[in-house]
């Protein structure tokens, strides 16, 4: 079978190939055996192959922090998923063909649902769910800004909030984005820059805004901080600049601005299976309604891996990079 392997850990399109290995063999009495039918290039995932991030396991090492896969064995013991069921894996290493994991990293998903869209599941609509709930109490109305506003995660606050009630003021690079943004539910969309808090209260009325979600970081984080209202909530989690959060300490002593970082597995963690089930569940089924949706740039074969994560690191993309490993969907 096919899978990416690292050799190294460097520029990504040159340290990662697709090689022949042996297959995963059978499952284990509580283990499950699937083929992966797509994978998203994340930036965490271009992240682990440059060796910056914060999994850097021996060499030869398999990226891949999600994918959605169609079961093809299941263990003995094995009752919550059965062979031809769609899943999505808990685990890592997923740039591969076929992958053999335990029981309980995998979750079920509804039948019939978007093969594209599932594969973008496991990552970033919980994070946007659990920025939008784990931080501040907010109310209908209320307004939260974001920057990277037309990434996958940007566009899934977007909907959410639209959801419960929420106000989102965007914040991006290409002023073309906005009619994109606007039709998909944004209230307000901004270009980033030095002038950020003069155009937010232009575009809010100069509302309170208690929380601003940053996954810019360097001075993004500190604009971003000084749109937020005093005692108000920012949350770095990732940094797009490649760059640690500049924020002017007088946002912190005499504004009383809180700074926090979310890591979706840190806070997945703080809830039980049912809980995490439950909210795979809930985004599955927005997914299969299609009230929740990712763009999607192009496909790749696995065989054109290096192609498809250079391809995933330019900027002005129209959305996500995937690869097929086992065949177009
Ligand atoms: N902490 C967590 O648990 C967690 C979970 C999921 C995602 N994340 C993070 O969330 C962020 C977005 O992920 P994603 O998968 O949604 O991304 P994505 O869909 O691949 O989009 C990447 C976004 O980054 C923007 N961007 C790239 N370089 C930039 C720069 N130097 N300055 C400003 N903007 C830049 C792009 O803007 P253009 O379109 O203008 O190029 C685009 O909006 C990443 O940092 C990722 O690591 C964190």
């Amino acid at each position: 079978m096919k899978r990416v392997d690292l050799h190294a850990y460097g520029v990504p399109h040159e340290v990662a190939a697709c090689v022949e290995v042996p297959d995963v063999g059978s499952p284990g009495a509580l283990e499950v055996v699937f083929d992966v039918l797509a994978f998203p290039i994340n930036p965490a995932d271009i992240g682990f192959c440059t060796g910056n991030y914060r999994l850097r396991p021996p060499l030869p090492a398999t990226p891949g922090a999600e994918c959605v896969g169609r079961v093809a064995a299941v263990g003995s013991g094995v009752a919550h998923v059965k062979p031809g069921d769609l899943v999505i894996n808990l685990q890592r290493e997923n740039w591969a063909q076929r992958r053999r994991v335990g029981m309980d990293d995998v979750v079920p998903l509804p039948a019939g649902i978007d093969l594209k869209q599932a594969a973008m599941v496991r990552i970033n609509p919980p994070t946007a769910l659990l920025l939008l709930s784990d931080f501040v109490d907010l109310k209908p109305g209320e307004w939260v800004i974001q920057n990277v506003a037309n990434s996958a995660v940007g566009r899934l606050v977007i909907m959410l909030a639209k959801r419960r009630g929420l106000r989102t003021l965007n914040v991006v690079r290409r002023e073309s984005l906005f009619p994109e943004l606007t039709a998909l539910g944004a209230d307000a969309c901004v270009l980033d820059g030095p002038d950020l808090t003069v155009r937010a209260a232009a575009a809010t009325h100069g509302a309170k805004i208690r929380l601003g979600l940053d996954a810019v970081s360097g001075a993004a984080t500190g604009r971003i901080a000084a749109c937020v209202t005093d005692e108000g909530h920012v949350v770095t989690y990732g940094s797009m600049s490649g760059e640690d959060p500049h924020v002017d300490r007088s946002h912190f002593v005499y504004r009383g601005i809180n700074l926090g970082g979310f890591m979706l597995g840190r806070h997945m963690a703080r809830r039980n299976a049912t809980a995490i089930r439950a909210i795979y569940a809930e985004l599955g089924a927005d997914i299969q309604t299609g009230r929740l949706h990712a763009p999607i740039d192009r496909i790749y074969p696995i065989e054109e891996i290096k192609a498809a994560i250079a391809h995933a690191q330019q900027g002005s993309r129209n959305g996500k990079i995937l690869v097929t490993p086992n065949g177009p969907l």
